[in-house]
């Protein structure tokens, strides 16, 4: 039996701080899956220009969004071309913060509704099977102070054809790259990292 292809994994941070908690778990989460196999890559919301959607509609007649061209373009196929997705976000007041808000949003176009109103929909992206892994961390211990992050996270993507395979939060974390000094977290992200990897591999 020829071998498979290795998956390929992109990593999206939607954290605001350089080498924030987010930034290390995610990386952390990366090298896991890196080392069982997987091809990854990183990037960051905040390294882009990512303007927030308008709701002109255009993209259901373009299938792309027409309205700016602007970073969104540069990771549309950087997602299409990975089946695996690991999105973190930190909690900005029980929720996703705004730029990972206005990426989500941005997915949009992949949305092939029909005409009736209100309308069913189906996804572009649901042609293969696609996975994601959903992080997010936050301040306090309690993970009801997380709010709707991972929900927030979620939801979408399983409406886009994802399939989440695994949530991944983090509590009790707040200065920027405290959660290096908690191994357990930074050991456990790793795991899970080479679980998420291995899921894709055996599938
Ligand atoms: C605007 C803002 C809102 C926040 N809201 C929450 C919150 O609702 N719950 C919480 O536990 N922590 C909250 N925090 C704390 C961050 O989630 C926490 O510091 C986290 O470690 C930041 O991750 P980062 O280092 O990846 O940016 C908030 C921080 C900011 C700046």
């Amino acid at each position: 039996m020829p071998p498979h292809d290795p998956p390929r994994i992109l990593g999206v941070g939607g954290s605001p701080r350089r080498g924030g908690n987010t930034d290390l778990v995610l990386a952390r989460i990366l090298e896991g899956a890196a080392s069982a196999g997987a091809e990854v890559e990183g990037v960051h919301l905040r390294d882009y220009t990512i303007e927030a959607c308008t709701g002109c509609e255009r993209c259901r007649k373009d299938r792309t969004c027409t309205r700016f061209l602007d970073g969104m373009h540069l990771l549309y196929p950087k997602l299409e071309g990975a089946r695996g997705l690991v999105i973190g976000s930190p909690t900005y007041n029980y929720n996703v913060t705004s730029m990972t808000k206005s990426f989500i949003d941005r997915l949009y176009p992949y949305y092939i509704f029909t005409d009736e109103r209100p309308g069913g929909y189906s996804s572009r992206l649901a042609g293969v099977e696609r996975r994601a892994l959903v992080i997010s961390v936050c301040e306090q211990r309690d993970i009801g102070e997380m709010g709707l992050t991972l929900e927030a996270l979620s939801m979408p993507l399983e409406a886009l054809g994802y399939e989440v395979a695994e949530r991944f939060p983090v509590t009790g974390i707040f200065e920027r790259g405290a959660v290096r000094r908690h191994e357990e977290i930074m050991d456990a992200a790793y795991e899970a990292g080479r679980r998420f990897a291995l899921g894709m591999i055996t599938k």
